[in-house]
């Protein structure tokens, strides 16, 4: 296994649709395998392929807290079939724009259908925490990010700060 590298926004690879997962091979078991480690070193709860620059509709999630058992997901070609009209805020972050947080305002509940690394069809209803990852997962695969729930002062405040940053990192 090796750990990928994390694209930071804003970065064109991060606002791509991505294309739907036809076969599971060793090639993407090795990239789910890599997209674990990749998530649990950061550390992160969740990730999404566009984020390592994969433009593929994959994402891994694990909620687990620091004395639990891991409970690693991986979900294939996951769509949202219903979500509820009540809403729930969360502060959200995203390993591709570090240490910036957010409170945002998503359905509080969804119904979500994928394909695990098996192949299997399952279908999940998932609230609190594990509904507001989910979701946040599956924006990444149509190039959103939590900042684009955010007013246009806010999110713009948190890319320019970013763009600056990375400037001054390749200065360095
Ligand atoms: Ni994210």
């Amino acid at each position: 296994m090796s750990l990928l590298p994390i694209l930071i926004a804003p970065d064109p690879r991060l606002k791509v649709q991505a294309l739907t997962v036809d076969k599971i091979d060793e090639g993407l078991n090795r990239l789910i395998d890599d997209m674990f480690e990749t998530m649990y070193q950061a550390p992160g709860i969740g990730l999404a392929a566009p984020q390592v620059g994969v433009a593929k509709r994959l994402v891994v999630i694990d909620i687990a807290k620091k004395d639990e058992d891991r409970q690693p997901m991986a979900l294939l070609n996951p769509e949202i079939l219903w979500f509820s009209d009540e809403t729930s805020d969360y502060e959200e972050g995203c390993l591709s724009v570090p240490e910036h947080y957010a409170e945002v305002t998503r359905p509080a509940r969804v119904r979500v259908r994928y394909m695990d690394r098996q192949g299997e069809i399952r279908e999940i209803e998932a609230e609190g925490l594990l509904s507001t990852v989910l979701q946040h997962e599956i924006d990444h695969l149509t190039g959103k990010l939590f900042v684009d729930h955010l007013s246009t002062l806010k999110r713009g405040m948190i890319l320019r700060k970013l763009e600056k940053a990375k400037k001054q990192a390749v200065r360095m």
